[in-house]
């Protein structure tokens, strides 16, 4: 029988996510799997909600790992957050916006969306206006905007969410372990990511952090939360305390991975990891700009990780990216929505985030176009 495995050829990741896997995590994955109730695995537990605090910059108690990818995390914030007939505010500047306003939705809440163009910020005032005219229980942005390589400006929402009383529910799917994400400074009451982008993971974990104020609002609801597997006030039962309960089984190898995957991104040290981020960032761009390509979000709004390129005119989007991907074993990723076959997106995350896969990338660009 032929197994597919047999010929899986590797490829360097540099699209929207996943991102390459670094030997390290791979080597954790493939540790043995023993119960999920087994001491040893409530230790390994134990320290990933030790190690994701200090990633995701918090002291927050109720800080863990969903099972699921980076939408299970957003699932999970709204699922828990929201009761029918909540009012909710979603700043929507790309797709990742309007799947939260999907989600909210279909809660029953009443979802008022405020957007704003693709490629370009939330623009405070204007949410400052809207905040004056509504009400809101819960307002929610994406940080890092996938679909863009816009980077919004969490800290002046939070200035004007944190006085309206609202609860303030934060995307950091892209941006967690490749940026500051600086959950408690900020005053962010419920943040959510993915492990497959700058946490250099598989797909598979989103981690969540829920503030005091938003655990009180978990616990205060008066109805269940509708959705069972991701219900918080359950989870935590396994999550925490003397005596832990099974509620699911625990995706025991993805943990060790992501338990790896944390690890290595402090004993680099968030700030040489947020700096090579950047740097390959910067030389991504300016070897982008050498070949005269332009760039679609202005220099002062652009995320290191996520970088969004105009197709030229005397390029095929599609047959480049077969091209790159055939020949040059390179995946970069397609435009979404509005800016299909107008950008394409490529990621520096994580393990990618090196100047020689930039090079690569450039090299192989080259040769194609
Ligand atoms: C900003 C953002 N939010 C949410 C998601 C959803 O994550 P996943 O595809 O892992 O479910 C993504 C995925 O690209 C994302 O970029």
């Amino acid at each position: 029988m032929n197994n597919q495995l047999d010929s899986l050829k590797e490829v360097l990741l540099m699209g929207p996510g996943p991102s390459c896997v670094p030997p390290a995590v791979y080597t954790a994955l493939s540790k043995p799997t023993i119960g999920h109730l087994d001491p040893q695995f409530i230790a390994i537990m134990d320290e990933i909600k030790v190690l994701l605090q200090r990633v995701m910059q918090t002291q927050n108690r109720l800080t863990l790992p969903i099972s699921g990818t980076g939408s299970a995390g957003m699932e999970t914030c709204f699922v828990n957050l929201v009761e029918t007939g909540n009012t909710v505010l979603i700043l929507v500047n790309g797709v990742f916006g309007l799947r939260m306003a999907d989600v909210a939705g279909r809660l029953g809440a009443q979802v008022d969306t405020l957007e704003f163009e693709w490629g370009k910020p939330v623009v405070p005032e204007q949410v400052q206006a809207q905040l004056d005219r509504k009400r809101y229980d819960i307002v929610a942005v994406v940080h890092a905007e996938t679909s863009t390589g816009v980077c919004n400006p969490i800290e002046a929402i939070a200035a004007l969410v944190k006085p309206s009383g609202a609860l303030f529910l934060v995307d950091a799917v892209t941006s967690l372990g490749g940026m500051p994400v600086a959950t408690d400074t900020w005053g962010a009451d419920a943040l959510y990511s993915g492990t497959q982008k700058c946490l250099s993971c598989p797909p598979g974990l989103a981690p969540v952090t829920f503030s005091e104020r938003a655990v009180a609002k978990l616990l205060n609801r008066q109805t269940k939360v509708p959705n069972w597997y991701l219900d918080l006030s359950m989870i935590v039962n396994y999550w925490e305390g003397a005596q832990r309960a099974y509620h699911h089984t625990a995706p025991i190898n993805m943990l060790y991975g992501l338990y790896q995957a944390l690890y290595s991104i402090l004993d680099e040290g968030m700030t040489s990891v947020f700096d090579r981020h950047r740097q390959s960032h910067l030389s991504l761009v300016s070897a982008l700009e050498a070949m005269g390509m332009e760039m679609l979000v202005a220099p002062e709004y652009r995320l290191p990780m996520l970088n969004a390129v105009k197709i030229p005119d005397s390029m095929d989007d599609a047959a480049v990216r077969q091209k790159l991907l055939k020949d040059h074993r390179i995946e970069i990723g397609a435009g979404l929505g509005p800016l299909a076959g107008k950008i394409w997106r490529i990621g520096v995350m994580g393990h990618t985030a090196r100047r020689s896969n930039i090079d690569r990338l450039i090299h192989a660009l080259e040769a194609v176009s």
